[in-house]
């Protein structure tokens, strides 16, 4: 009875052809959009944490995420290309598999991108206070400021994370008054960052410290740690699978990229391959170099990355150079192998391009939110547009000051987790929606085709399943939560305010009323009306 409302694909499809953006986003294009909103806190600050858990197996971890990664990404291209509107997995499942299983995508992928915003935030905060007030300006933030209670990186005693609340509170503010950014700015910072890891590579792999004898042993904690334990090079996995969340922001310029067929794919699976052999290196580049040994607890397990245990063991003299206890990773890195300059050059270009990682993800999070809003499954005052900016300024409001919050008073370690946790959700109904739409509806127009789509889209099924239960328990069971509340939501109010369930069909713009409706804002991305 939860499974009957399938939103009818020609009235989707409808909207699209209505908006109808000029298609002038090539594959560079598309792929220089898919790194500049890819690249982050991910690979500058959490491969301390990857390492706490997997040791040099690191690299190994970033090639398990980065599969499961571009096996779902070809999922998306085909159903992006084929359903080319707003709302991403959530308008998907809506054709495909109905309301219901709708929303909870919807409600997860609110998860994703509020709690990984936050987790950007946090680690944007890491940069912020290391090197921008600390090596640049000379002062610092008390620990009281500067990390929440439960900081990565011993900073026992932190309060609230101040910088990392007032970066997310700017971006919200920004996106209320419209900001997007330029195309031209989104490559200007992906090649701040792309010149900064090539420089971290180049400036490891020639250095007298770098030696392989630091690979050894390359999996200190196993390849399998144990379900639900988020230790071993598959934990690490799990939590380095933030590293690529991001990617799947490209499915959104579908509808203005020419020739999808070919140029979506490219821009997807593009811009991942380049980050998995990127990230792969980098890390190759930081164990050699200062090592990368998780600090052991009793037993040989690695202390929880993020724990206040590991706080403690990280607060000690002995292990104060150890890469697994830094909060700006990479810059790290570089200061600890005589390149100090170069590392806080390095921590400006983390500092500079971190905040537009940010910006699309909140901006993602509130088009999601807005167009649930404009099916009827949430409060239609949520999706109210403001009169003179143009943009969906309550749930920005909401979601910029939720995303402020969690960045406040959580470790990065833990938002990354809980932020995967809801993509993996995603990532698994795209790839069923995929073989739904297959079997449903074969004759429709594809104009890009998952290759052995039964071979591809189960094993992306499989693989986000195998990565979800290896991330920490507390992380698997905010999602089961995190649904409850949203089961709860959609009966009590979605369900009978659905527009869809009232017999309403909208063939409307769906983000109609809104300025901006592509984080990137190209000559393209205006509607051609
Ligand atoms: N992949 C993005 C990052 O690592 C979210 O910051």
């Amino acid at each position: 009875m939860l499974l009957d409302r399938i939103k009818p694909l020609d009235a989707i499809l409808a909207t699209a052809n209505k908006k109808s953006l000029n298609r002038t986003l090539g594959a560079f294009q598309l792929t220089l959009f898919g790194i500049g909103a890819v690249i982050g806190t991910g690979i500058f600050v959490l491969t301390s944490a990857g390492a706490q858990k997997a040791g040099p197996g690191l690299m190994l971890a970033f090639a398990i995420a980065g599969a499961v990664c571009i096996v779902a990404a070809l999922c998306y291209a085909e159903i992006a290309a084929m359903i080319p509107v707003a709302g991403s997995a959530y308008t998907y499942s809506y054709a495909s598999m109905g309301e219901f299983l709708a929303w909870t995508v919807g409600w997860a992928l609110i998860m994703e991108y509020a709690i990984a915003a936050s987790a950007v935030s946090v680690g944007w905060s890491g940069y912020f206070s290391g090197t921008f007030l600390n090596e640049i300006l000379g002062v610092s933030l008390p620990p009281a400021l500067s990390a929440g209670p439960l900081a990565l990186g011993g900073a026992p005693g932190g309060v609230i994370n101040l910088p990392a609340l007032i970066i997310a509170l700017l971006i919200t503010g920004l996106l209320v008054i419209g900001t997007s950014e330029s195309a031209k700015l989104n490559a200007i910072l992906v090649s701040i960052k792309v010149i900064a890891l090539t420089a971290f590579v180049a400036l490891t792999f020639t250095s007298p410290e770098f030696s392989t004898d630091k690979f050894n042993p390359f999996l200190p904690a196993g390849i399998f740690g144990g379900w639900g334990t988020g230790v071993g090079a598959v934990g690490a996995a799990a939590t380095i699978f933030f590293a690529y969340v991001g990617f799947d922001a490209v499915s959104t310029a579908a509808e203005e990229t020419k020739n999808p067929q070919r140029n979506v794919p490219i821009g997807l699976v593009g811009s991942l391959l380049f980050c998995t052999v990127f990230y792969i290196v980098v890390a190759a580049g930081a164990v050699g170099t200062i090592g990368g040994q998780p600090i052991m607890g009793p037993g040989g397990v690695p202390f929880p990355a993020g724990s206040e245990e590991l706080a403690r063991q990280c607060a000690m003299p002995e292990h104060a150079g150890a890469l697994v206890c830094s909060n700006e990773a990479l810059a790290h890195v570089l200061r600890e192998i005589g390149f100090s300059g170069i590392g806080n050059t390095l921590g400006i270009a983390a500092f500079l391009a971190l905040p537009s990682v940010i910006l699309v993800l909140i901006f993602g999070q509130t088009r999601i939110f807005f167009v649930m809003a404009r099916d009827g499954l949430l409060p239609e005052k949520l999706s109210s547009v403001h009169p003179k900016y143009k943009t969906p300024h309550v749930v920005t409001l909401l979601t910029g000051g939720v995303v402020a919050i969690a960045a406040a008073f959580f470790p990065v370690g833990k938002l990354a987790d809980i932020s995967n946790a809801g993509t993996l959700y995603a990532f698994m109904m795209v790839a069923i929606a995929v073989m739904v739409l297959r079997r449903r509806d074969p004759q429709r127009q594809r104009s890009f085709r998952v290759p052995a789509v039964w071979i591809i889209a189960p094993l992306t099924v499989l693989g986000t399943i195998f990565l979800f239960l290896n991330l920490p328990t507390e992380a698997m069971l905010f999602l089961p939560g995190w649904g409850f509340l949203g089961i709860v939501i959609y009966l009590s109010y979605g369900r009978r305010h659905s527009h869809l369930g009232r017999g309403v069909v909208e063939v409307v713009d769906d983000i109609g009323g809104l300025e901006h409706d592509f984080p990137i804002d190209t000559p393209a991305s205006k509607p051609d009306r």
